[in-house]
């Protein structure tokens, strides 16, 4: 079994650089398949989930390559295939995205129903209302989704139930190709979303309104291939800056968008750390003893479940009580029985948890069940007294690039180990 070992309690300081965004890279890999042709990404975070999505696309007939770790070449030129298998579809959530690319590519697509991080129920009907909408039938049969367009795509007006990343994401690039102008209402407006409508446009894709509620996608006739920078990830950047505010640290958190972050900075004031921006970095320099602060969970610029498990953690050293509220999954407090077994005493009631603040961590072997749980842990071991032992590393693999010798040139005492036990 594979264990991130930490040994507690070391000062975070210096500086850190942010890879490229996850949640952009797993949706612009699938989608450089509308181009019929090469596509050069830069920035991308060499992450378990974005090698999985290279994989996929080569199971359908593209040549993907790295050029360097950060490079990626994808030639979408001979794909010849609309079915991904089994193996392929489970090994991701993002492998989702292919429906809205195959079915804007070929008109018809067939795919298991993804996998990824047990965080909730994660439905797909607003992704597949989208589809319909559009003119695709769909079908679901034994865990496949079946989708076709036997007369092509036609442009929609789409509301959203709720505004989903994913489905967002997925009708607008099944829309590239469709007859006329889509329109999503009440879409999601994370930097992710407008970081893929900037890719396709670079394609050639006419899409506006991107990062507003509601998108306008213009259908073209083709599109070509390009080059392409993904932006900073969002994510990473708060974990190192949750990281070293824990530890009491001061840390440059570099090559971001300070922009993106300001959800967590103005939460991270409210509890007394010192934050200082400039145009690409953001520096966190704890000075005296934080408080706690309630925080809800909410869609872009809201705060970032995906940022919730790892701020709870930093919640819990507080000197004063917090109350979080989970409004996106369900089941985004897995990590909460493993704080425990590190010395919080924390009360979860439906979607709150309360935290008492003042917990002294005491490292111990806990388990990660998903990605941000993952980080969440690393950051209670970076300031818990002695060693925390983290395994269901493979999740924290999914999504954050070089971990460990991030943070040990940070200063902290962090090391991989496998062992047969
Ligand atoms: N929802 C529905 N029906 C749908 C789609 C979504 O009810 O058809 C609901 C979900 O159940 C959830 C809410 O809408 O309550 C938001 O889900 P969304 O579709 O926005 O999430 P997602 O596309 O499944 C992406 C990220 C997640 C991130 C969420 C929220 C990717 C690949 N995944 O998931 O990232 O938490 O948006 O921002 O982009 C992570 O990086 O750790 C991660 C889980």
């Amino acid at each position: 079994m594979e264990y991130i070992v930490i040994n507690g309690q070391k000062r975070l300081q210096g500086k850190v650089s942010i890879s490229g965004a996850k949640n952009a890279a797993v949706a612009i890999i699938p989608a450089a398949l509308v181009s019929g042709g090469i596509c050069v990404l830069d920035n991308v975070p060499y992450i378990e989930d974005v090698v999985s999505l290279t994989k996929a696309l080569e199971s359908l007939g593209a040549v993907c390559e790295f050029r360097d770790n950060n490079t990626l070449m994808i030639d979408a030129t001979n794909v010849n295939s609309c079915i991904l298998d089994e193996k392929h579809a489970k090994s991701t959530r993002a492998s989702y995205y292919f429906m809205g690319a195959l079915l804007a590519r070929f008109g018809k697509v067939e795919i298991p129903i993804p996998g990824g991080c047990e965080i909730g129920t994660r439905p797909m009907g607003y992704h597949l209302k989208g589809f319909e909408a559009l003119g695709a039938i769909c079908n679901q049969e034994h865990g496949i989704v079946t989708l076709e367009a036997k007369n092509g795509l036609k442009g929609a007006n789409i509301y959203l139930d709720s505004p989903s990343v994913g489905a967002t994401i997925n009708i607008m690039i099944a829309a590239v190709f469709a007859d006329g102008t889509t329109i999503i209402e009440n879409c999601a407006r994370e930097p992710h979303v407008v970081d893929t409508a900037n890719f396709l446009n670079k394609l050639g894709a006419k899409i506006t309104g991107a990062g507003t509620d509601a998108i306008r996608i213009k259908g073209q006739k083709s599109l070509k291939g390009s080059e392409y920078t993904i932006i900073p990830d969002q994510i990473e950047a708060g974990t190192y800056m949750i990281a070293a505010a824990i530890t009491g640290g001061d840390v440059v958190i570099d090559n971001i968008i300070p922009k993106h972050m300001e959800s967590l900075t103005s939460k991270l004031r409210e509890i007394g750390v010192e934050i200082t921006e400039a145009l690409e970095s953001i520096r966190v320099h704890v000075k005296t003893p934080l408080k706690g602060c309630d925080i809800k969970t909410a869609v872009y610029p809201g705060f970032p479940t995906d940022l919730q498990p790892q701020m709870a953690t930093l919640l819990c050293t507080g000197t004063t009580g917090s109350i979080i509220t989970e409004n996106i999954f369900e089941n985004r407090y897995r990590y909460v029985g493993e704080l425990r077994r590190l010395g919080a005493t924390l009360k979860l009631d439906s979607r709150s948890l309360i935290i008492n603040g003042n917990f002294k961590l005491t490292g111990a072997t806990v388990e990660a069940s998903d990605l941000r749980a993952g980080a969440a842990l690393v950051i209670a071991g970076l300031a818990a007294e002695g060693k925390t032992m983290i395994s269901g590393v493979e999740h924290i693999d999914r999504g954050y690039e070089n971990l460990e010798k991030k943070l040990c040139d940070l200063g902290a005492d962090v090391r991989r180990e496998i062992r047969n036990d």
